[in-house]
């Protein structure tokens, strides 16, 4: 399983490449915005510098629009993934830019149809939003499963990166029905180590060597 980091924050991506089990960065317009990025292009090109695979959301939402966004985005840096929401002409977008050898996530998937749809369409990620399913009631891993089982019985190679990914308990699950890549906070990468049990075994462990040396 792949572990990518859902954050622009350049301490936070520094700080997870250095623990030395990244292999990727995904970013969003909310989460650009959150850091105050204004020169888009030269942080994606940092961030592409870090890590071999970053996504980059377009804002355009009409075919030539994505399309030229799209090219635009690939041309920073070989490690850039087009990001493209799940809309009608982000389907066709992504069929021609999949076609150009442009690496597309496709985001925004809440159905498993939708995660077909965008894998017929030539996309190398699906990205199914959990947490959000989650926050209105649903069940955001079924609908991981769900896909799993859809791009296993046709044989489809594009990728699942389950996303908006909120706590342990959703990588534990994401990597229990087989996700290929889960995206998370920085915060679930740091809780990902934790176990009190863990905790007071080291400290029993230093207290019983200091006792006998
Ligand atoms: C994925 O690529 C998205 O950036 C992200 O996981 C969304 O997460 P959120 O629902 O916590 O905003």
């Amino acid at each position: 399983m792949k572990f990518f980091i859902d954050t622009a924050n350049l301490e936070h991506i520094r700080e997870a490449v250095d623990m030395g089990v990244l292999d990727g960065v995904t970013t969003n317009p909310s989460l650009m915005a959150k850091e105050g990025i204004r020169e888009v292009r030269s942080h994606y090109r940092r961030i592409a510098e870090m890590v071999p695979d970053v996504s980059a959301e377009v804002l355009a939402t009409d075919y030539n629009g994505i399309v030229a966004e799209g090219r635009d985005l690939a041309s920073i840096h070989e490690h850039i993934t087009v990001k493209i929401p799940m809309i009608k002409d982000g389907v066709k977008a992504i069929r021609t830019l999949s076609e150009e050898g442009i690496r597309i996530n496709c985001t925004l998937i809440f159905s498993p149809v939708q995660a077909l749809i965008a894998a017929k369409a030539g996309a190398r990620y699906v990205s199914p939003f959990l947490g959000r399913l989650d926050d209105i009631g649903h069940e955001g891993m079924q609908l991981v499963e769900e896909i799993r089982l859809i791009f296993d019985n046709y044989a489809f190679n594009t990728e699942i990166l389950a996303a908006s990914i909120r706590h342990v308990e959703h990588l534990r699950s994401a990597a229990l029905v087989g996700a290929d890549i889960a995206t998370m906070p920085f915060a679930v990468i740091e809780k990902m180590l934790k176990h009190p049990l863990t905790d007071r075994g080291l400290e029993a462990f230093l207290a019983d060597a200091k006792r006998n040396g």
